[in-house]
């Protein structure tokens, strides 16, 4: 629930860019990149850290980041545009992801980003592309653990595998054919919402083992180690799993900075860690006015003016949701409370809550859902919401406006 002087704020805001609303608190992204970056400090000095933009690409989002001493972590040319746009040098650019056009190697070279190779044919292109602008690129190969991927489910899609040697033969290909790549850093990268700090450990010793017998014994000095993202959110629960407790941001980073010890020991690697749903999950909050309440099986049945267009995630994720203090509990109790979208889909959910008995024009407000919703929402049914910004001094700033038809239309 939220106090009387919040919702006051919220409900200017909700007047002035009408309902559904983002809003983006810049507060909380300072407090996750500080947590971060102190854990790292303590733990693991020698690190760079690099916000996903795909978790979340607002320009706003980005250049706040950045602001703090974020670097960019990039999958497609228009991310990298955003990058350059809000001033990002190149060197602080990390390049990523199974697909990069040529113009967009050509542009990592030129501007001299680090850049994390997933496949045969990218290498091959690369080569092509660095002997005609006469240089030699350092890159990383990206890799994954088969083994880990079995046990803890972590991702096998992208990249080279390290059990079955195909990473061994793409590193011995390099070397003999290649000549204008030098391999100089592994990337991985283990999916998101990673629910353990000890899955970090058990892939950076598997990065390990392939170091001493492959990267070593070919004589490549390694670098740097690009961990990925992954960390978890306390309010991002996903709703197929029973149990969710996240341990602190530190643990995390203390098991990687132990198995960097570990593993790497002769020399310390460079980390780098790729974080997006850490970074903006908390801080970015929906608000969605009711539409109608009804009462079925004891159940609350209410619908917002909202739908999971604009919260894909909503889906499999259990979103906190709270209601103004306004609507308070102690009369009536909190009853079992699913918050339908508006469309015309059963499974159109935006969460599930305990909540008092709710009426038309209430205001729910649904947390933690700056990653994966925004920048991947989509506008079917119900267009996207505007989205404002809140700075630390609580100034307001929007940024996005509300959809309207002429957002579709010009789809034709
Ligand atoms: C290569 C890479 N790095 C980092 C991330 C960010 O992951 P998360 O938001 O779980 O931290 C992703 C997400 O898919 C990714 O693919």
């Amino acid at each position: 629930m939220f106090d009387e002087q919040t919702e006051k704020f919220y409900a200017g805001l909700l007047k002035e860019h009408g309902s559904p609303l983002f809003l983006i608190n810049e507060k909380k992204l300072k407090e996750s990149y500080e947590n971060l970056s102190a854990a790292l400090k303590e733990y693991y000095p020698k690190n760079l850290i690099a916000y996903s933009y795909k978790t979340n690409y607002l320009p706003a989002i980005c250049e706040t980041l950045s602001k703090f001493g974020a670097r960019a972590e990039i999958v497609s040319g228009f991310e990298y545009d955003i990058a350059k746009k809000i001033g990002t040098e190149g060197k602080n650019i990390i390049w990523n992801g199974p697909h990069k056009t040529d113009e967009d190697l050509k542009n990592a070279l030129r501007e001299k980003c680090r850049l994390n190779i997933d496949n045969k044919e990218e290498l091959g292109r690369l080569e092509k592309i660095a002997k005609e602008m006469g240089t030699v690129v350092n890159i990383g190969l990206r890799v994954y653990s088969e083994s880990n991927a079995r046990i803890f489910q972590t991702w096998s899609r992208f990249g080279f595998c390290i059990e079955d040697h195909e990473a061994e033969s793409v590193v011995r290909m390099t070397l003999r054919e290649l000549p204008h790549l030098k391999i100089c850093g592994l990337h991985t990268h283990l999916g998101t919402n990673i629910s353990h700090p000890e899955i970090y450990r058990s892939v950076i010793q598997k990065l390990g083992q392939f170091n001493a017998s492959v990267i070593r014994k070919n004589n490549i000095s390694l670098q740097y180690i690009d961990i990925g993202g992954g960390f978890p959110l306390p309010s991002n629960k996903p709703r197929y799993l029973g149990e969710w407790g996240v341990p602190p941001i530190g643990d995390y980073v203390k098991n990687i900075a132990d198995a960097l010890s570990a593993y790497f020991k002769d020399e310390l690697p460079l980390l780098i860690i790729e974080p997006g749903r850490y970074l903006v999950g908390d801080a970015v909050k929906l608000f969605a006015t009711i539409i109608s309440q009804k009462i079925k099986g004891g159940e609350q049945w209410v619908v917002v003016n909202s739908s999971i267009s604009a919260l894909p995630r909503a889906e499999y994720i259990d979103y906190p949701v709270a209601v103004s203090q306004k609507q308070k509990s102690d009369a009536g109790g909190k009853i079992n409370t699913v918050i339908f979208g508006l469309s015309c889909m059963p499974n159109d959910i935006l969460g599930r809550a305990q909540l008092p008995a709710l009426r038309e024009g209430d205001v729910v407000e649904i947390s933690g859902v700056g990653a994966y919703s925004i920048t991947s929402s989509s506008q079917w049914i119900a267009l996207r919401p505007a989205v404002v910004f809140v700075k630390e001094n609580e100034e307001t700033k929007p940024i996005s406006e509300r959809e309207a038809a002429k957002d579709v239309i010009f789809l034709k």
